[in-house]
């Protein structure tokens, strides 16, 4: 199909010609929101008042060849390389996972809960820190608190300092599988906060995924073995006896299906004086927050 003019309006009649069978009408209007900011720098507003004015040749072209890469089924935020959390901008690829609403949530409690706190003192570690979300922006609201985060993947920690360095801010990445020992030259001991969205969607899960997160995002970001499906959270749990400090917090995104186990194995561990499992907005337990004794 040619498009009928160098108008937005055109565009987007393209956009939905191409890909309404791929994306629902609201979907799609909004990744098109996402394409102007990238390609025009126009804000929401812009793109809906601007609808009706001319683009220049190269922009209809850079617009009109994402729409073919969509159609591939890819995502968007791979597609432009980067994506939005909490108000920051963050460089993704097929190597990190696409930062979710959720886990903005979950920045949101630890903010609120680290508020109160004098930030001078506090010391975070994020464990499977993909594009360098939780911690990038933890230093950004915390700014004197000292951030570390580890991921196993080389190439999403190459993304991950990338990002830190675009957003300002000072964070440390280490390579670190969590599973095998730690390096504990590197990572410091009675931190003050650990926080983790480690892999948990079951193997079995992932006949009921989208096809645009089953066929693009990393499988070492979203799966995890059937056999032990907390097999993260028992190993993170267990290092908190050495690596958290007194009154020292725990935050957890998790799979709403094994919430309460990972709260059984945290109160079995008899290390924490209080733990809670928190809602998502959907109404999914979704977090798990703990206070070490
Ligand atoms: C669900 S993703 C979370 C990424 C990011 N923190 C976020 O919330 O968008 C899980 C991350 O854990 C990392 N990971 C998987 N296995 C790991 C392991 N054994 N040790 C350390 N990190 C691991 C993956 O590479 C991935 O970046």
């Amino acid at each position: 199909m040619r498009i009928a003019t160098n108008k937005l309006s055109d565009l987007y009649e393209f956009y939905k010609t191409e890909l309404c069978p791929i994306y629902d009408e609201e979907e799609l209007y909004a990744i098109f929101e996402l394409v102007c900011e990238h390609y025009l720098g126009y804000t929401k507003t812009d793109t809906r008042l601007k609808f009706q004015e001319n683009l220049n040749q190269s922009d209809v072209l850079n617009i009109y060849d994402t729409a073919k890469a969509l159609k591939t089924g890819a995502p968007v935020q791979y597609i432009l390389g980067e994506a939005y959390f909490y108000n920051l901008k963050f460089r993704v690829n097929p190597s990190t996972l696409i930062p979710r609403p959720e886990t903005e949530e979950l920045v949101d409690l630890i903010i609120n809960e680290l508020k109160s706190y004098n930030s001078s003192l506090i010391t975070i570690l994020d464990i499977g820190t993909g594009s360098g979300c939780i911690p990038i922006t933890l230093k950004k609201h915390l700014p004197h608190s000292k951030v570390t985060g580890i991921d196993i993947s080389e190439k999403a920690l190459e993304v991950a300092k990338f990002n830190a360095i675009k957003n300002n801010v000072d964070v440390k990445f280490l390579k670190q599988d969590i599973l095998s020992d730690l390096n504990s030259s590197l990572i410091t001991q009675n931190l003050s906060l650990i926080v983790s969205n480690p892999p948990y969607v079951l193997q079995s899960e992932a006949k009921q995924m989208d096809a645009r997160v089953l066929d693009h995002e990393p499988h070492l970001a979203l799966f995890v073995n059937d056999h032990d499906p907390i097999v993260f959270y028992k190993r993170i749990i267990d290092l908190c006896s050495s690596y958290l400090e007194e009154k020292g917090i725990l935050f957890f995104e998790m799979n709403p299906l094994y919430a309460n186990d990972v709260k059984n194995y945290a109160n079995d561990s008899k290390i924490f004086n209080f733990i809670e499992i928190l809602n998502d907005m959907s109404g999914k337990q979704r977090f798990l927050k703990a206070q070490k004794k």
